[in-house]
């Protein structure tokens, strides 16, 4: 794994929005894997700058969404579909049909996650980006004895709940369940940028990175990865 940390949140995003520029300018077809949460935002910012700058198109690229709650429609104001197109979508010009977010509303689950895998094995990501959560999760992999390798529904951990109810107009609100892409699903990506700030991850991210890898920290599987790269701001990165 590549450390990279920064004193400059500003040049952290950008830093991130370069990879995956870097990888469109290689291949224009390129499949990227996105991810929601406060993390991503200014990446996003970042990605769009570049499109409006001429220095990137997203019209030959597809992307696959990491996850989505259950119940949510895909016009729900903090459905992640709507958080997609407020912060990334509807700034460029990535075609509608080639942006995917697995669906929650669907009423077979199931099937609805073997369609995921199945256009995630015809399209795989090239570059994937991850947020952490605070108990080591990526995407909605929470910890557990053990975990799913494709796409599943989770029942969401209380604490995930809680730091997601900020987003809502009442805690009660967030969804308990969510359609998550597995573990395996994420480390098949041929490179993955995870990306971590603030103090309140220092310690996880320490656990991440220097810790048994364990499905009781999900995001320490990436250890096993051969292409991750990790960016950290300075609060995020003082314990390692
Ligand atoms: C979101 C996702 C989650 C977040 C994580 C961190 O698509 O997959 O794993 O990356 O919960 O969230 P933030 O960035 O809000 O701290």
């Amino acid at each position: 794994m590549e450390l990279k940390c920064f004193d400059n949140i500003s040049d952290l995003d950008r830093y991130a929005a370069q990879i995956f520029a870097d990888t469109i300018k290689h291949n224009p077809r390129a499949t990227l894997g996105l991810a929601t949460g406060s993390t991503p935002i200014g990446i996003y910012g970042k990605m769009i700058e570049m499109y409006n700058n001429g220095e990137i198109s997203f019209k030959d690229t597809t992307t696959f969404n990491l996850d989505e709650y259950v119940g949510l429609s895909p016009d729900h104001e903090q459905s992640y579909a709507q958080f997609m197109k407020h912060h990334l979508f509807d700034h460029i010009d990535l075609p509608k049909q080639q942006a995917h977010l697995p669906s929650g509303m669907v009423n077979d689950l199931k099937a609805e996650c073997q369609s995921y895998d199945r256009m995630l094995a015809e399209q795989p990501i090239d570059v994937q980006l991850l947020g952490l959560g605070h108990n080591g999760h990526i995407g909605f992999n929470e910890p557990d004895q053990e975990l799913q390798g494709g796409t599943h529904i989770v029942e969401l951990e209380e604490a995930t709940r809680a730091a997601n109810a900020r987003f809502f107009d009442t805690p009660d609100e967030v969804p308990t369940k969510a359609i998550t892409m597995g573990v395996g699903s994420i480390l098949k990506a041929d490179s993955i940028v995870l990306v971590v700030k603030g103090a309140d991850k220092a310690n996880i991210v320490k656990q991440a990175l220097h810790g048994p890898i364990t499905t009781e920290v999900p995001a320490s599987l990436l250890q096993t990865h051969k292409n991750v790269i990790v960016l950290v701001d300075r609060e995020a990165g003082r314990l390692l």
